[in-house]
């Protein structure tokens, strides 16, 4: 858990950025809440020197004094690099330096990489095997693997997130190289047609994510954009149900107060963060109503109903099916949003605002 300078400040992000937004973590109260990992994406990069070492841009006039003043706050420090010639914003890349950069990172005392492929496909993927496809995909194995092995030889922790978009079927294969977090889907946007198609396409990856090793839908856009507060309490939820990695990606200095009851719901994260780590799965659907499921330590269920649609007649009439979930009779259940107890009956009728969802947690499932 954390927050990234990309959803917002995109390449605008300072040094002041970053520290301005590690204060509001623990201001706001979401360091208590869990959030330790800040995380500067890119626009960063300055220029190598003759001897290759890189260097930071004016923007970020000293990393290890930033990396020092984020660890005084008790939290954690990411950066970004790909293992192209150039970022995805046109700036300096890993490729050739890998080991260079990763002892860098090192002694700035960065926790954290996020290494994303942008310019490695056409300048290295599609140029050693302009046809070839499958040998592509090992060129880029080969490159995630690289930099995985140069973070290790540091002997620093680091956390290793992939953002390859999902490419190749990342999930069967980043595990076996180091990878803590990938990228299952390209970039999300600030509106619900993009939060709505990630979340479906998480749908037949849960067996992939565990402890240690998650499936990344990509970071939160909750405060963002166009979205409702019913799509931000969805997004929230529904990543949390996902085992996701809960990286907000808002203005934190100017965070609204209902956001922030959003970011800083205990039981919705304490759903995220279940030690099982099992994702939720897409049980059915009906109209435009999803339903999903988690299971969680204990034996305890979380169960998601989302309205979809684009107005309240898309649950009307929906009746939810507790049988399809494998479940017996009424269930006494926790409303994760609202806090209050309630009962989940068989074929209840339930109607939600458009794109809004009951989400509930079923201590003992019958
Ligand atoms: C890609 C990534 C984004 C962000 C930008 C930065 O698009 O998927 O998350 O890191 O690059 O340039």
């Amino acid at each position: 858990m954390g927050w990234n300078s990309w959803n917002y400040f995109a390449e605008k992000v300072t040094d002041k950025d970053i520290r301005d937004s590690a204060d509001q973590i623990v201001a706001s109260g979401m360091k208590d809440a869990g959030y330790i990992y800040v995380n500067i994406d890119d626009t960063w990069e300055g220029e190598r020197d003759a001897n290759g070492v890189l260097h930071t841009n004016s923007k970020f006039p000293d990393m290890k004094a930033l990396a020092d003043y984020v660890h005084s706050k008790g939290l954690k420090l990411g950066i970004y690099s790909s293992p192209g010639p150039k970022t995805c914003a046109g700036f300096e890349g890993s490729l050739g330096h890998e080991e260079q950069d990763a002892q860098l990172y090192a002694s700035w005392g960065i926790d954290y990489l996020k290494y994303d492929m942008c310019s490695f496909i056409p300048a290295v993927m599609m140029k050693q095997a302009p046809s070839d496809k499958a040998a592509q995909m090992r060129i880029m194995v080969a490159a995630y693997d690289k930099m995985g092995k140069a973070l290790k030889a540091t002997g620093r922790p680091i956390v290793y997130s992939f953002c390859q978009y999902g490419w190749d079927n990342v999930w069967e294969w980043a595990p076996g190289i180091g990878g803590n977090l990938w990228r299952t889907t390209g970039d999300i946007q600030a509106r619900w047609e993009s939060v709505y198609d990630l979340m479906s396409e998480q749908a037949g990856l849960a067996s992939y994510a565990g402890p240690g090793h998650w499936n990344d839908p990509d970071m939160l856009e909750v405060g963002n954009g166009k979205l409702s507060l019913a799509e931000n309490r969805t997004h929230f939820s529904m990543w949390s149900m996902l085992a996701a990695p809960l990286l907000a990606g808002n203005d934190l200095p100017n965070m609204k107060p209902a956001i922030k009851d959003i970011l800083t719901n205990r039981d919705v994260i304490a759903l995220d963060q279940d030690p099982l780590g099992h994702e939720a799965r897409h049980i059915y659907s009906k109209g435009e109503v999803e339903v999903w499921a988690r299971d969680l330590k204990g034996g305890a269920k979380a169960i998601a109903i989302v309205n979809v649609g684009s107005d309240v007649y898309s649950t009307h009439p929906f009746h939810l099916d507790l049988a399809q979930l494998g479940l017996h009779g009424s269930q006494h259940a926790k409303d994760l949003w609202t806090g209050k107890e309630m009962d989940l009956t068989a074929n209840m009728p339930i109607e939600l605002p458009s794109h809004d969802i009951l989400l509930v947690r079923i201590a003992e499932p019958k």
